[in-house]
């Protein structure tokens, strides 16, 4: 099914499929990265359960009026894909303080935003994915305000999506980031993945995290906690 190998990434690589050369094919690796590459760890069954996650989450968005390059899940540790050229930007949404933003500007852990505060980040290994403004992004990206602001709309609105979406499997989605990608006709959708690496999710009685922060930390095992994440959003559809 896959073919040319295009990209490869700290979590992911990127293959034109064979069969359609204007799709792509994602195929997700057990690799774990932190602080920009400085922590790494390879976990056996970790690509299966982001390609797993990914694909409850994309179709779910697609049901909920949010457009996305997701096509279908091939197999265990690949899907297929529209292709988009990525935007360099990183969405954060925030919907309660930690992380970076408490390290950052000082906000109190577990802050409510509300409505939920978006950041930018520039996509750029060398300059470790830099906080930047929409200033910025218009000069280091090449789209224009109307797009920045349509997608922060849409950031917004995949966030009442998704909250309600894990909130459905007593989970808090506490942040999260998105990236967008432009297709070959010039519209801008939602790309690359969603999961426990990408999401912040802490269940909604214990507080306990359910995402990546359990390596970035080493607080946990990963596979443990994200397989357990998989069978909560499984049985909720
Ligand atoms: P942060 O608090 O470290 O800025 O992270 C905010 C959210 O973005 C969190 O849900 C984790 C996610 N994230 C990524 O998906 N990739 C990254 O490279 C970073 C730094 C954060």
């Amino acid at each position: 099914m896959k073919a040319e190998l295009l990209y490869e990434g700290k979590a992911k690589k990127v293959y034109r499929s064979s069969t359609d050369s204007e799709k792509l094919v994602l195929a997700y690796k057990n690799d774990a990265t932190a602080f920009n590459g400085k922590k790494k760890e390879s976990f056996p069954g970790k690509g299966r359960l982001n390609n797993e996650i990914s694909s409850l989450i994309f179709p779910y968005l697609h049901n909920h009026g949010i457009r996305s390059h997701f096509i279908k899940r091939l197999n265990e540790t690949e899907q297929l894909v529209l292709e988009t050229e990525i935007i360099p930007l990183e969405v954060v949404v925030r919907n309660l303080a930690t992380g970076s933003i408490t390290k950052r500007l000082g906000f109190k852990e577990k802050t409510p935003f509300n409505p939920a505060l978006i950041e930018l980040f520039y996509k750029n290994d060398e300059l470790d994915d830099p906080l930047i403004n929409d200033d910025h992004a218009l000069l280091l990206t090449d789209i224009t305000l109307a797009e920045l602001r349509e997608i922060k709309v849409k950031a917004l609105e995949i966030n009442t999506v998704l909250r309600e979406f894990f909130y459905t499997s007593n989970l808090t989605l506490v942040d999260f980031k998105l990236e967008f990608g432009r297709l070959p006709d010039g519209r801008i959708v939602l790309s690359d993945e969603i999961s426990p690496d990408t999401c912040r999710l802490w269940d909604l009685e214990t507080n306990a995290k359910m995402d990546k922060d359990v390596f970035r930390q080493g607080t946990g095992d990963l596979v443990t906690v994200y397989e357990q994440l998989l069978q909560r959003l499984e049985a909720r559809v």
